[in-house]
């Protein structure tokens, strides 16, 4: 019998990978808490035509799709935002006004696999619904911000936009949405060229190629530089300003590198104003983004409700954490083995084992019978902080021994100063 794989895409996550996996999605759960999102688990399969709606083509072409048994026409989430809008459409549709929602969990895209892209993997999504104010989109770029940086991660830039510039030029021009949308489809992938043969009229182009050419010092001077190309266009002139207000929110109240870029578009089709993405330098892929949509909850029956909202994806997130050598921060806490000498003493020193945890030390109990060297070689490799050994000699003074591992050096110390050694 021959031994399964994995499908393509999709990967097994084991040892320190799930643990720093697990890690992130404490990190995102503790981040949503600050921030005053709640947490909601919406299903992994949902109606075809809610995933495909106002998605786009780019994530049409890419989910895995299939009918259930009843002949349904469903598919596997590549992303949370339509489930969460449409959560916003029914349930959560006479709740008082922002809703702040936070999900965590897999998601699926026929992506092609390589470093940093599967066709499983994992995000951590928010969305603010009910403000159009630029409050909003400040909140949700300092709360990506803020979980980026309690991740321990240093060296890391926000690529931002704002949609409304691009799309204010064309609907003036009377470009209509569908050509629109298949123009920043190419854009995302930054395939100009192909992007501007869409376009019949000579205006759009050389307006879109002006936009591209705008680079400056800093975020203020480009978007400055927005403004003066687009002057006459009134809704890329508004869309130009709402980016400037903010930005000035956000570089107030953090410290975060801004990097404004004027050509900038996302894959997703839902988008109507600010747009952003978040890098490393050491990848040439994104580690989480976001932006405003303003029309999908109306689009899905809802009321009105403006919104805005973001994703990290949290594989990349954990290759980040490697490339940056954060992931020490991963370990909090110590770890301990303790080992009975012998049988007799093992309810003794299961008793011990089971303080420990009550106090909150990890502590792995030795089932396996083996002699002390090699349950202690065990321990090494696994790089425990301490073994602790009860002997039943020791144990009737009200002592254990207490070895640390790393440096080899062991001690007897009594039973009620344990949990303060192990935690200095
Ligand atoms: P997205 O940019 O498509 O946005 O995905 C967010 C993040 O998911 C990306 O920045 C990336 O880190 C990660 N990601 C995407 N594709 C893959 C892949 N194949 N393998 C590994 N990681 C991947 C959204 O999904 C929007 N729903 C975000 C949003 C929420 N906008 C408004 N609200």
């Amino acid at each position: 019998m021959p031994t399964f794989q994995t499908v393509r895409g999709m990967r097994d996550l084991l040892g320190e990978e799930a643990q720093i996996f697990a890690y992130i999605f404490g990190k995102a759960r503790n981040n949503a808490q600050v921030y005053g999102f709640k947490e909601v688990m919406t299903p992994l399969v949902e109606p075809l035509e809610l995933l495909s709606a106002k998605s786009g083509e780019e994530i049409r072409q890419r989910m895995f799709i299939f009918k259930d048994l009843g002949d349904r026409q469903v598919a596997l989430r590549p992303e949370f935002t339509a489930s969460i809008a449409r959560l916003a459409t029914t349930q959560l549709k006479t709740e008082p006004k922002p809703l702040r929602l936070f999900s965590v969990g897999s998601v699926y895209r026929y992506d092609e696999p390589q470093k940093g892209r599967y066709r499983e993997f994992y995000q951590g999504n928010f969305e603010l619904m009910g403000s159009s104010k630029p409050e909003a989109d400040a909140e949700i770029i300092l709360l990506t911000n803020n979980l980026i940086r309690t991740l321990g991660l240093k060296d890391y830039a926000f690529k931002i936009g704002q949609v409304g510039v691009i799309r204010g030029i064309l609907s003036q021009n009377g470009v209509d949405e569908k050509v629109q949308n298949a123009v920043l489809q190419r854009m995302d992938k930054k395939e100009y060229d192909a992007a501007f043969q869409l376009l019949n009229d000579e205006k759009s182009r050389i307006m879109l190629e002006g936009l591209l050419k705008i680079k400056c010092r800093n975020w203020q001077e480009t978007i400055d530089q927005i403004k003066a190309h687009v002057l006459g266009y009134e809704k890329a002139e508004a869309a130009a300003k709402n980016l400037f207000e903010i930005l000035e929110l956000v570089s107030k109240s953090a410290n975060l590198t801004i990097n404004v870029e004027p050509a900038f578009a996302r894959g997703l089709e839902y988008y109507t104003g600010l747009i952003f993405e978040v890098y490393i330098p050491e990848l040439e892929i994104a580690i989480g983004g976001g932006g405003r949509y303003d029309r999908l909850i109306e689009a899905f029956g809802g009321d009105p409700t403006p919104a805005v909202g973001c994703a990290v994806g949290i594989d990349r997130i954990a290759i980040a954490m490697q490339t940056q050598n954060t992931i020490l921060q991963a370990g909090e806490g110590k770890k301990v083995v303790v080992i009975p000498i012998s049988e007799a003493i093992r309810v003794e020193a299961l008793k011990i084992a089971q303080n420990l945890r009550v106090e909150g030390v990890t502590a792995e109990f030795e089932v396996m019978g083996r002699k002390m060297g090699k349950a202690l070689e065990d321990a090494d490799k696994r790089k425990f902080d301490y073994a602790v050994i009860v002997g039943e000699r020791e144990f009737n003074e009200g002592n254990v021994v207490i070895k640390e591992l790393a440096k080899r050096e062991q001690t007897v110390i009594p039973i009620g100063k344990l949990i303060e050694k192990i935690k200095s």
